[in-house]
Order: C-alpha cells, then structure tokens, then sequence
C-alpha cells in the first residue's frame, strides 16, 4: 500500500493577513500567496495551511466569519483562490483552508436572523440562554479572551454564548441544521480543489447540554479559586460522529483528504487520531530550553497516538504564540537554539507545520499598544499583550519601506531595522536560518526512505539528547557548556560552524544539534 501524501509531511502555515500584499494596500492577500509560492517551495515544504480568508468584520482576524463560502474581498476572490490552488498543485504543493465550526462572526446570515426576533428559527443554531434570577449569566463560564463567556443579545433580553469574542457567537452544534450545514461547506472547499481543513477549536463544539457551572477549586500553588479542569463542560462524545462523517466527506476525494484539529491535549489526540476520524493533531513543543523537557514532550506526544503509523505533527509556533525565537532566549541565543530545535524537530518521525516567519529566524515584535489590534489585547484591557507580536507581516526586500511587505505602512507596521532579515538578505547570505531551513528540509527529504518510525534514545552526556532513526542519529545540546560525544558516520547538517567531528568524537557546543548519517553497511 502506498504512504499517504501527508505522513512525514512538511507543511507551512500562512497567515494570510501578513504573508505578501499584492496590491499594496497593506494588507496581505490571495494573489500575493499566489505571487510567493515560488518561495514557498523552495523552501521545501509539501503542503501549506491558509489561515480564514473568509469575508468577515476582522475581529479576530478572520475567526469571525461572516460567509463560509466566498473570500473577504480584502484578500481577493474565489477566482484568486481557484488560480492559487490551480498553481499550487502544478507545483505539487498541496492546499489546507482553515474551517471554523466553533463559531461564527456576529455578522454572519445566520446570526443576523437569530437577533431578528425571540422566535427565530434560527436561535436554535446558536446559545441562547436565559440568565439567572439575579440578572447574571446563564453560568460562570468564561471567555478564552477575557470576561464571561456570555453576552446579552441587544433586541431580547437572552444571552448567547461566545467561547472566544462577543463578536464570535459559538454555534449549537446539538442542532443537526449546523451539522449538515458544515458538510455542505466543507464539500464546497474541496470540490474547489482543496486538499484538506485545519479545524479551528476542534474539540469544543459540543458543549454540555444542561450548562451547569464549572465548579471552583483552590489552586495549588496560587491559592486562588479557579473553574475544576476535572469537570468538563466541552468535551461531548457525540463530536466523534460529526468527525467520522467528515472522515466519509474526505474519503469520498481521490487522493483523500486530510483533517487537521486544532487540538494540543495528548488525551484528546488519543481518542481524535484514529482510523476513522481525524488524521493529525498538533504536537506544539513549547518547552523551556532544557533536555528533559523536551524529552517528555516528544514521549508525552508519541506516547498519546495509536492508530497505525500515526506520528505526531510536531509544531513549534503559529499565529496564537510567542514566536519560538523570542521563547528561547531572543537574539542571537534564541535564534542558536531555534536552529538546533529545526534539526532536532526535523529528525523525528511524523510532521511538521512550520510558521511563516521562523524560516528568518524572526522574532516577537513588541508592538505600541496604541497600534495592537489582537481581542485578546482589547478584551484584557491591555492586561494581556495579545498575538499581534507574531503576526507582523513578512519583511521580504532589504532596503525598501515596511521590508518590501508594502510600500503603504502595513496593518501591523514593520519594525525599524527588520529589514535584516528580509528574504532576499537571506537568500544570498550564506548559512543564514534561511538556507538552514532550506538545507535541513532537502536533506530530511532526501533521507526520507530510509528512514524508519522506530525511534531510540541513546545514552548521552547531560543536557544532551541523543536519538537514532535507522541511520539518522540526532543530537542536541541543551546544556550550556560544549560536550563530547561518540557517533558514527558523517555529520550531515550541523546547526552552527562550531560543531565539529574529529576522530569519531562530535564535539557539540552549547544550544548545537547535528545530523550524523552512519553510511549503508
Ligand atoms: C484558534 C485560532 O488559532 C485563534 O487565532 C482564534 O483566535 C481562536 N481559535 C478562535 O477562533
């Protein structure tokens, strides 16, 4: 039997808003992806992941969607997404649309009609609740952004409910109208040629039936009182079967497509990655910078998939985090450790989702408050500084206003400076992350059949991490001092110049990883 396409792919993500403008009106869009997939292959990734491009009021930058099935004219029109998918797969490059089931925007048909009157119809595809005989919300539950979870609906005197912004009415997935209307949406994707979704909150559509407070506990270490992680008020069974239809959808497509959720929990993962239902996950590694930690990531990972040959996705960033460069210790220490953890991530069985951006080795913008746009930022009160540091579009000229990305100031502006680490800077400039990324994911390409799942921890000094893949052995050191390490073969790809072989000994330097190849005996 063959391999699917997608097991041990590479795929990138793009954020569509920040990724390349086409017509200059700071704001990225369809044709720019379209204008840059040169780029994207060159890279050497398989596949990439469009984050919503939906038409939709931007309140949460697309995760509010007002229309399932067109494009936000901001970004183009459902032509430009048929010409990128049309170019995309001339270049075997395959295509994952973002699909939002959680929620939709409060701009959305279906809501509109909702708020129309008490007895719309069209209320039961949403919450609406009545609140308690105090006036307060129907239940404690709270918003991922900040505040409840509930919002009163101007014109009644109900409440919705809003997991994510008041601007994102979570829909009732109970109701079999939202059900069937999601397989029609998805079905109109992918007869448009896509090859897959990233389902956004793939694991809270169903929510509790009778909506019972999350009973408070002490925190441990705090001493505050916070909602029971026990007492689950989102996971349902009954999201399996929503799944398995899906599953059937996909499977009705040759080659059949595939289903991403964004799920990061080893226990879901478990009981979502199966035959049957979704086939990756994300193994996000946001681990701090020690051996052990990371180890347990990559165990806890493995450890949660069962189906046969699943691997973990292993993911260091995307749109909702600090960007791994800045996690790891920023500037030049960062960005060390960010190119030993490509080669180490690299080596392992499984996939990868990359973030645009981590390729230049970029960095957490800090972003003027007045400027920040992200809900998690303007729900907090400012409290919490939000994603908009991740999301600042690309620089790809040296040289030029806003790094090339446009010459209007973009909707995040480009900082001073970052214009360093602009794509043609670094494809010209030897051993720059650039060429690492793209060294790193030729070389794992090229190794491909040869390598096994099977992976084996070897002993190793400490703060060392030391695996063997077939022939591949990959080491990385954590620690901060240089150590020393017996290892057959050649080294393949190092992460810096200091790394060295000599007489069969690799002497590693701190926050270092190589590949070293044993030859075919
Ligand atoms: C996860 C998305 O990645 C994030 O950007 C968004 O805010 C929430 N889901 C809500 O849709």
């Amino acid at each position: 039997m063959t391999r699917s396409w997608w097991r041990g792919a590479v795929f990138y993500e793009i954020y569509v808003r920040s990724f390349a403008d086409s017509n200059d009106d700071g704001v990225g869009d369809l044709p720019g992806i379209t204008s840059r997939l040169e780029y994207v292959k060159a890279l050497g990734v398989d596949a990439i992941w469009l984050t919503p491009f939906y038409p939709s009021p931007q309140k949460d930058h697309g995760y509010d969607v007002a229309d399932y099935v067109d494009v936000n004219p901001e970004y183009g029109t459902l032509e430009d997404f048929d010409r990128l998918i049309h170019k995309a797969h001339g270049m075997r490059l395959k295509v994952l649309v973002d699909v939002v089931p959680n929620h939709t925007s409060d701009q959305h048909a279906w809501f509109k009609e909702a708020l129309s009157s008490p007895d719309n119809p069209f209320r039961s595809r949403y919450y609406f609740v009545d609140g308690k005989p105090d006036g307060s919300p129907p239940n404690n539950w709270g918003s991922a952004f900040g505040g409840p979870a509930w919002s009163k609906a101007e014109s009644t005197e109900q409440w919705y409910m809003h997991l994510f912004a008041p601007e994102q009415p979570d829909l009732n997935w109970w109701n079999s109208e939202v059900q069937s209307e999601f397989e029609g949406i998805i079905k109109f994707w992918l007869d448009r040629g896509a090859d897959g979704f990233r389902i956004d909150v793939a694991s809270a559509l169903f929510k509790r039936q009778d909506l019972a407070d999350r009973p408070l506990v002490r925190d441990r270490v705090t001493g505050t009182m916070r909602p029971d992680p026990a007492f689950s008020h989102l996971d349902q069974p009954q999201l399996h079967d929503v799944y398995r239809r899906w599953r059937q959808v996909a499977d009705g497509y040759e080659p059949r497509r595939v289903l991403v959720g964004e799920m990061f929990e080893a226990r879901r993962q478990s009981t979502f990655i199966v035959p049957g239902q979704l086939d990756m996950a994300f193994a996000m590694v946001m681990a701090r910078w020690e051996a052990g930690a990371w180890r347990r990531v990559i165990d806890v990972a493995r450890g949660a998939l069962r189906g046969p040959g699943n691997e973990p996705s292993w993911t260091q960033s995307n749109h909702d985090v600090v960007r791994q460069v800045t996690r790891l210790g920023g500037g030049d220490l960062g960005r060390s450790r960010a190119r030993a953890a490509l080669l180490f991530l690299l080596g392992l069985p499984g996939q990868v989702f990359l973030y645009q951006g981590e390729e230049l080795g970029l960095e957490e913008v800090r972003v003027p408050d007045e400027l920040r746009q992200d809900p998690v930022f303007l729900h907090s009160g400012g409290r919490q500084a939000g994603r908009d540091g991740c999301r600042v579009p690309l620089p790809w000229r040296r040289g030029q206003p806003n790094a090339g990305f446009s010459t209007v100031p973009p909707w995040l502006p480009v900082p001073n400076g970052w214009d360093r680490f602009a794509v043609d800077a670094q494809a010209t400039s030897r051993g720059s992350m650039l060429q690492h990324y793209q060294r790193a994911l030729d070389l794992r390409r090229s190794l491909a059949a040869r390598l096994p799942d099977q992976l084996a921890w070897l002993p190793a000094p400490q703060g060392v991490l030391l695996y063997r893949r077939g022939p591949l052995h990959v080491a990385c050191n954590f620690g901060p001092r240089p150590v020393s390490l017996e290892t057959p073969g050649r080294v393949e790809i190092a992460s810096s110049p200091t790394v060295q072989l000599r007489q069969g000994r690799l002497r590693l330097p701190a926050s270092s990883a190589a590949w070293i190849v044993a030859a075919p005996s």
